[in-house]
């Protein structure tokens, strides 16, 4: 669809420009939730976690959307927990069909986790509900894997 490229391409622009502001590291990642959420309209709730190598645990950094009860996800667990081990974006397009699932609330129906690598490691990642069912496409996981790679020297 070309107007999606073309939404994707005009919001990328935008976040190289937050990505290179003098804002702090939290201002920028809540601003761009913020951009993220209020012009995909199927974006419901888009939030960072960070990796704690230490504890192997992620932890919620800035988010947009309804408060969640996952600060904290240990390694392995749920769909973010898993994208830290497979280290690749993973799309569940519609989450009742995951066994390794951790829900936030009745209303998320398909979820995308793209991982932020910084030196080859894994070091966050952004999470992305949505309330309809199948809405990622391959536009989506591009777009979003830019926007990590943009984002990971601000991690
Ligand atoms: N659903 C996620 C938990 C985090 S929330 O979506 C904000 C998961 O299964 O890992």
């Amino acid at each position: 669809m070309k107007d999606k490229k073309q939404k994707f391409n005009s919001l990328q622009r935008k976040i190289k420009k937050i990505a290179n502001s003098s804002y702090d590291k939290d201002l920028k990642l809540k601003t761009i939730c913020k951009l993220l959420k209020d012009n995909v309209p199927y974006y419901d709730w888009v939030g960072f976690y960070f990796v704690d190598e230490s504890k192997k645990e992620l932890f919620l950094g800035p988010f947009e959307g309804e408060q969640t009860e996952h600060i904290k996800i240990k390694f392995g667990n749920g769909i973010c927990g898993q994208t830290v081990e497979k280290k690749e974006t993973f799309v569940a397009q519609d989450v009742s069909k995951e066994k390794n699932y951790l829900s936030c609330s009745i209303k998320v129906k398909s979820e995308i986790v793209v991982p932020v690598f910084k030196n080859g490691k894994i070091i966050g990642e952004l999470d992305i509900d949505s309330h309809k069912i199948s809405p990622f496409d391959e536009e989506d996981r591009k777009f979003l894997e830019k926007v990590c790679k943009i984002l990971s020297k601000d991690f």
